[in-house]
This record gives structure tokens, sequence and C-alpha cells, in this order.
């Protein structure tokens, strides 16, 4: 196999044109194989991108996440960064039992049982915000409906589960967005690290305040069940409750976004969902392997291994491109086709293996029950200038979404 430098792979991956539209470099990545080596002195030792070898990896435990050991041998340096030490505190890179049972507490919080019991306030607070929609827009204004729409629900929902009080809830957009800059591939400035660490340390203080007043007086909420949960020490409690807010977050809110962009670009297809409503669950299945909010992962080799006929040294990366094997040509017929007829829609738009997404069935409700409401309550609902795609390569979807609600 050929030896690409992965500068110049990634340099084009977070370059400008890359940013903005990735899928023609999937393409081109999917004509290597499954998987692409890279040079000894480069970032990861492969970029892996098959549908088959996504999902290996992914389940493979030969590969951990960037846990604290793996970020120890480079230097210690991230323990005095708040921001880092409470993602390196979080189930995002906790493995074996210690993971297991975090996962545990948050899962039934999250389950698919108890989020069907969550249906009715969902369609509550999505039908509120549609009211705000069709107020702002009722003269035929354009209204941004990533501000005014996407990036409120998942905030309200995940408030109201974890139950962060309504009256609370203004600041924690900003503090999410700065947080979030952590998570980005490539370099981040100094500022930039300065500024998610205050964002930690602040989201972590009022969830210390909350979690106090809630085992002072337990109410009907996740906090409360968290508060009472034995054999989770306090850090680990806190990390993850502001990692799950985060998580649930931005990833929601372009759910919502690139999913409606792509029935206002999809005619046929939104004519067919608003026809029949009940379908909604196999358009959020195509939005999120057509276009997921979330592009990658990377993980490690604790030993000597292989993937796909490439192979990984122990203790290097491999950057894990899940959107590229969505529109993997070898598993998905005519993959660059947004096509929500699609039978057995197998993605990895939620990762899989230990780490499969803790808000999988929250996020896919909140996206089942938006769409459909949002696209029957308009019926001539339509863009209202091109969207503003956001720079974020990790976090993919749209700044600003303008569209006339009619
Ligand atoms: C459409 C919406 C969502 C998408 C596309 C999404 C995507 C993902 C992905 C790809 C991962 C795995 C990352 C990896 O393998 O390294 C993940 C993990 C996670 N997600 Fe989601 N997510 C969504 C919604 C949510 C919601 C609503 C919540 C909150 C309840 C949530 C909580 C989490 C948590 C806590 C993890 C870490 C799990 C672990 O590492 O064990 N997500 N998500």
């Amino acid at each position: 196999m050929s030896t690409t430098s992965s500068t110049a792979w990634l340099r084009e991956l977070l370059g400008e044109d890359g940013r903005r539209d990735p899928y023609p470099l999937y393409a081109r990545l999917h004509e290597r194989g499954p998987a692409v080596a890279l040079a000894p002195g480069d970032r990861h030792a492969a970029i892996v991108h098959g549908h088959d070898a996504v999902g290996r990896v992914l389940r493979d435990p030969t590969f951990h996440v960037l846990d604290a050991e793996y970020l120890d041998r480079g230097s210690t340096r991230w323990r005095a960064h708040p921001a880092v030490r409470t993602m390196q505190d979080s189930v995002f890179n906790d493995s074996g039992d210690h993971l297991a049972r975090t996962r545990r507490v948050f899962g039934q919080a999250f389950g698919s049982t108890r989020v069907s019991t969550l249906e009715p306030m969902i369609t509550r607070r999505t039908d509120h915000l549609l009211d705000l929609l069709a107020a702002e827009g009722g003269g035929g204004a354009p209204v941004d409906f990533m501000t005014r729409f996407a990036l409120r629900l998942p905030s309200d929902v995940i408030g109201e589960v974890l139950g962060v009080p309504e009256a609370d809830r203004a600041g924690f957009p900003e503090r999410v967005r700065t947080f979030d800059a952590i998570l980005e591939l490539g370099q981040r400035t100094f500022r930039e690290l300065r500024a998610a660490d205050t964002a930690a340390e602040e989201l972590t203080s009022y969830f210390a305040g909350l979690l106090a007043a809630r085992r002072a007086e337990p109410e009907d909420d996740l906090i409360s069940v968290l508060a009472a949960a034995d054999g989770l020490a306090e850090p680990v409690l806190l990390a993850n409750l502001v990692v799950v807010f985060n998580a649930g977050f931005r990833t929601t809110a372009n759910l919502l976004g690139n999913g409606l962009h792509l029935l206002l670009t999809h005619p046929d297809a939104l004519d067919a969902l608003r026809a029949d409503p009940s379908a909604a669950s196999a358009y959020v299945e195509e939005v999120l392997r057509f276009d997921p909010p979330v592009h990658f992962a990377v993980r490690y080799a604790v030993e000597d291994t292989e993937v796909a006929g490439v192979e990984v040294p122990r203790g290097r990366t491999v950057l894990i491109l899940t959107a590229a094997a969505n529109r993997d040509p070898g598993r998905f017929a005519d993959p660059d086709r947004f096509d929500p007829t699609r039978a057995d829609n197998h993605h990895y738009a939620f990762s899989a293996g230990p780490h499969f997404c803790v808000g999988a069935a929250l996020g896919r409700v909140e996206g089942r029950i938006a769409l459909a409401r949002l696209v029957t309550r308009f019926p001539s609902l339509a863009l209202a200038a091109p969207p503003r795609p956001r720079r974020h390569f990790m976090l993919r979807g749209y700044d600003r979404l303008e569209v006339l609600c009619r």
C-alpha cells in the first residue's frame, strides 16, 4: 500500500474546501480501499474510512479512547486545564469497568424506555418553539432556524431531563459553544483553550451547586438520581454532567439544522414527509447517514495491530472517519443520494462499540418530532438565504439557517 502524507490529507480535510464539503475527499479515500497508511512522523498512523473497517476499529478492544495514560505520554500539562480534565474524567475518555458502571447510570436515564416517556414533553417544547417561529416570521420576515429553534430545543429538553431550572438555561449555549472548541481536530489557540477552561469551570461549579441542592431536596430529575447514585466520585459525576449537556446540545441542533436544510433542498422528500409525517424516523436515519453532526472519532492502539491491512504500531492513533463510512459505496448503493426510503440504513453517526452514543434514543426522538411537526406546521416553509456553515470539522452543521416560516 502506498504511503500518503497525512499532513496532505488532513490539510485538505481541514482546509477551506474540506470543511465546506468533505464528501468529495471521502469519495477519493474510498477509491484507496478501507484505510490508508500515513507516514511514521504523521499525527495518525492511519485514516480508517471503510464501513466494515470503521465498525471493527470502534469495537476492537485493542483500540482505546485517548485516556489519561495516552495523554501523559506526551506531557502531563493537560492536567492544568479544567476543560481537558473534564473530558478526561467523563465517559468519553474512560474505559473498562469504570466506563461500564458510569454508562449504566446514564444509560438508564437516556435509554429508549425512559425516552419514550419524554415524548409529550418534547412535543410540547417543539410546539412552543414553533409558535415563536410563527410569531417572529409571520409577516414574511426571515428567521434564523439555528438560534430560534435548533439550538433551543435540545437545550430545553436536556435541561428538563437533567433538572436545570429554566431560568438558569440562558447562559448555557455560549458556554457550551466555548467548551466545544477543545473537541475540534487540529490546533487550538491558547486563547480558545483558556476560554474553554473558564467555561468548564463555570459549568462544573453550576452543576456542583445543583447537585448539592438536590441532595438536600430531591426532585423528579436526573440530577437527583445522580446525587443519590452510589459509587461515582464527585469529580466524575460533575464531569459527566457537563459533558452530557454538551454532548446532547450541538449534535442534536446540527441534526435538526442539517435535516431541515436537506429537506428544503430536496422538495420531493419534503413533500413525501408532509404527506406521511409518520415516516419521520426514516428521514432522521437518512439525515444521520448522509450529513451527520459528528464526522470522526480518534482511538489509539494499545498493542501493535493492523486495520484492513494497514499496520498500526502500539501507541499510535487512527483517525476514524465515521461520516466517510456512511458514504461507503461498498455498503450503500448510490451513497451520495439522499434517499429516506433506503433499507438497512446502518450508519455510524452515533459511533459503535463501548462508546456508542448514550443519547442516541433521545437525539432520534427529538429529530423525529421536530422535523415532522415543523414541515406540517409550515406548508410553504422555504430557505430565505443560503445557509452559513460552521467552520468546525468535528461538529458539522450551520451557524445560520434563515428560513421563511409560512
Ligand atoms: C443527533 C444527536 C447526536 C449525535 C449525532 C451524537 C453522536 C455521538 C457520537 C458519534 C458519539 C461517540 C464518540 C466516540 O465514539 O468517540 C457520542 C457519544 C456520546 N453522546 Fe451523543 N450524539 C447525539 C446526541 C446525544 C444526546 C442527546 C446526548 C445526551 C443525552 C448524548 C450524549 C453522549 C455521551 C454522554 C457520549 C459519550 C459516550 C461514551 O463515550 O461512552 N448524545 N455521541
